[in-house]
């Protein structure tokens, strides 16, 4: 059936758009084939310019990894021993970042690791990390937000031996499925429109027309059983409040990290740019129903779940999920202080952590190797922002100054806090191999327009004269295990 309906953009364009409203089945992208050479799995990722039909019957130009738009999921086990072969087939540059992965810096794919056109670049390691719902997008800096934009980004999916023998729904795309969740922009002739002013860098870029997996407004056919989401916000600025037609309530199991300890109940579900959850819902006893997942902040019906077939046998969620490490913030050996604001602090200024807008020749903080952290984390804006590491999963100890503050589903182990306007996160962090002083990691506001603008900075990771290791974590290169002093200038002096 075919329906008219108007979107309205912020770009104040009034458009008559022609949908199959709610007629798309949700997209699954495709697990990424791979081969094994000599032990280790070997990927082939091509990044490349096409087309996609987001409005039936007109073709959008947009990039994708192996596919038209978004890329294929990259799945993996702990232990694995992988290589990521990235091609570029773009007419520009770009990078290719495993955001979530525990990996040395120079496989990190961040600014500093270009692949240019017709080039190709390998992220080649030992996975070494727990079972989590990770992603992979560009990281030049400066472009990142508009390769983004225009569709490069795929999900990375890290098993173990844990999350083997769970009783949770694992089936990909039938009963564990992936939800990429993004909004865009379109121009009149509907190609993606990525042009924020100053006030739209400060603000946000946003746009009402939400997509999954690249459709709008799709429809997901599920069995009458527990079905596993994969939700991952890899929209540019946007903050999503998730949330079910009914008011039903669901279990979130796991944050950026992997699981939490235990299934935390949940109605609704907030998620910044950046940051992944799994859920499970129930919809045992829906046979022959719907229900809308929608977005509350700006009341928009995003999918819907048909539940179609039915099953045997009905799952459960398991009670305990996994047993997490923790640090005392009594152990932690220092504080570092990020503020997150402008240069000069003026209303419309250059995006800054501590007043400096990122540089790429300049390491602004150097961690030694298994020394317990506090990362002081303030927005002094008026702004919604966010604070990604790289490679380190820390937890949230307070919010505002209070422990209490901290939500039940955050006590897991996180890459992406959210930081509402003026307001400050502490979290605990604690790195544990991948000394490298030559190569940095990132560390930034996930809000891509501020990311790209310069809220961005980078540490390194050095030997601990006090507490040193003495264990590799195991890696397949050997550049990494010459030690000596950073050559880089520090911007800060905290060690
Ligand atoms: Cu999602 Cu620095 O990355
Ligand atoms: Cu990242
Ligand atoms: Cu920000």
């Amino acid at each position: 059936m075919q329906i008219y309906k108007y979107f309205a953009t912020s770009l104040t364009f009034i458009t008559l758009v022609s949908v199959n409203l709610f007629a798309a089945t949700l997209p699954i992208p495709p697990l990424a084939p791979y081969t094994m050479v000599n032990g280790v799995k070997t990927f082939n990722m091509n990044i490349r310019q096409s087309t996609t039909q987001f409005f039936s019957g007109v073709n959008t130009r947009t990039y994708g990894i192996n596919r038209n738009v978004l890329g294929q999921t990259i799945r993996i086990h702990d232990g694995d021993r992988v290589k990521i072969n990235y091609t570029n087939s773009l007419s520009e540059a770009t990078t290719m970042h495993g955001h979530g992965m525990h990996v040395p810096a120079i496989m990190d794919g961040g600014p500093k690791n270009k692949i240019q056109p017709g080039q190709r670049w390998t992220a080649s390691y030992t996975v070494n990390q727990p079972a989590s719902t990770n992603w992979y997008h560009p990281h030049l800096m400066g472009t990142t937000a508009r390769h983004v934009y225009m569709g490069l980004a795929g999900m990375i999916i890290v098993d173990d031996d844990n999350s083997d023998t769970l009783a949770l729904p694992k089936t990909y795309g039938v009963d564990d499925i992936p939800l990429i969740i993004q909004d865009k922009r379109f121009t009149s002739s509907r190609q993606i429109h990525y042009a924020p002013n100053r006030m739209e860098i400060m603000r946000g870029y946003t746009s009402r027309t939400m997509m999954i997996n690249g459709s709008i407004s799709p429809t997901v056919y599920v069995k009458d059983k527990q079905i596993r989401f994969r939700v991952l916000n890899a929209s540019n600025s946007s903050l999503y409040n998730l949330r079910f037609s009914d008011g039903r309530a669901f279990k979130q199991i796991a944050t950026d990290g992997g699981f939490l300890e235990k299934p935390v109940n949940l109605s609704s579900l907030l998620l910044s740019p950046g940051e992944r959850a799994e859920i499970v819902v129930n919809f045992s006893g829906d046979l022959g129903s719907t229900v809308t997942l929608r977005e509350t902040r700006n009341n928009i019906n995003i999918m819907t779940v048909n539940v179609n077939r039915t099953s045997t046998g009905v799952t459960s969620v398991p009670s305990t999920l996994k047993k997490l490490e923790k640090y005392r913030a009594s152990d932690a050996v220092r504080t570092r202080n990020f503020l997150l604001n402008t240069v000069g602090g003026g209303m419309m200024g250059q995006m800054a952590i501590n007043g400096r807008a990122f540089n790429l020749s300049r390491i602004d903080n150097v961690v030694p190797v298994n020394d317990i952290e506090i990362w002081n984390i303030r927005n002094t804006m008026n702004l919604e922002h966010n604070f990604h590491i790289h490679a380190i999963h820390f937890m949230i100890l307070e919010r505002n100054g209070s422990t209490a503050r901290v939500a039940a589903n955050e006590k897991g182990y996180k890459d992406v806090v959210r930081i509402p306007p003026n307001s400050s996160v502490k979290v605990i962090i604690k790195m544990k191999d991948y000394i490298d002083p030559n190569n940095g990691y990132m560390y930034h506001c996930h809000f891509l327009e501020h990311e790209d603008d310069g809220m961005m900075g980078q540490f390194t990771v050095i030997q601990n004269k006090n507490n040193p290791v003495t264990q590799w974590a195991p890696i397949m290169m050997d550049s990494i295990t010459t030690m000596v002093p950073s050559p880089l200038p520090l911007g800060s002096t905290t060690y």
